[in-house]
């Protein structure tokens, strides 16, 4: 296993840390949770205050690429794709690449990029409807972390399975206790969250060979 960063290109993120603070409660966490609307296209309150495809994952799409050597006719899975900005982008840099999500949300693949229509999944990542060894890579950026422990294991498992050695996992840290209030005073939708250290045994325990990296807000 090992820890790179393959969102090093993704644009910094502007947050109001005092404002999100002043809100956070148990109401907005509960909206946050369902994936809907509120989730995605309504206040920063209640989350990302419009998640609209703006070509940040062209870089990171390019990236990934560039890792794992993919090439015209390999499945790709990004697991919790949301609208399928960065399938749309793996298509994009690599034509005749065969990327895929999967997400909980029915709002999400509602209204996902017109390019990606099809290529989506409802579902659960605790167990995901496609064979052992499917995919010549699989993502996972920012989703493990919206289940409860035992269930990221779980997870963590079906994203070895299905791309055994070859899968990339980023979830939310933090290095010391600055960094972890500043989390905690963001936080809407994570229920397990650790240090690197906390996490790399977490993916130890499922038996996680592939990469990994942490969001940090510093
Ligand atoms: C923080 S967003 C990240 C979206 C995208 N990966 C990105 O980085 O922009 C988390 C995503 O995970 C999805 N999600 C949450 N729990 C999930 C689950 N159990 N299975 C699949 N997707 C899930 C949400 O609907 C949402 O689209």
């Amino acid at each position: 296993m090992a820890e790179i960063n393959l969102l090093r290109r993704y644009p910094k993120a502007k947050r109001n840390i005092e404002k999100r603070n002043s809100v956070q409660g148990a109401e907005n966490i509960a909206i946050a949770r369902q994936y809907g609307r509120e989730y995605f296209d309504g206040t920063r309150d209640t989350g990302y205050g419009g998640y609209r495809y703006d070509g940040r994952w062209v870089a990171i799409a390019e990236d990934m690429v560039e890792h794992w050597g993919l090439k015209a006719g390999d499945r790709v899975l990004d697991v919790g794709c949301a609208k399928g900005f960065l399938v749309k982008d793996l298509m994009k840099v690599c034509p005749g690449l065969e990327p895929f999500g999967l997400d909980i949300s029915e709002y999400a693949l509602l209204n996902c990029e017109p390019e990606v229509v099809g290529r989506l999944h409802l579902g659960n990542c605790l167990r995901m409807p496609f064979p052992d060894n499917a995919f010549k890579a699989v993502i996972a950026i920012n989703v493990v972390h919206n289940l409860e422990q035992s269930e990221c294991v779980a997870a963590v498992r079906e994203i070895e399975r299905l791309a055994p050695g070859r899968g990339y996992i980023q979830v939310d840290s933090y290095r010391d206790a600055r960094e972890k209030e500043i989390f905690l005073s963001w936080v809407l939708t994570a229920k397990t969250h650790y240090d690197p250290a906390g996490w790399n045994q977490l993916f130890g325990e499922a038996g996680y060979t592939g990469d990994c990296n942490w969001t940090i807000i510093e």
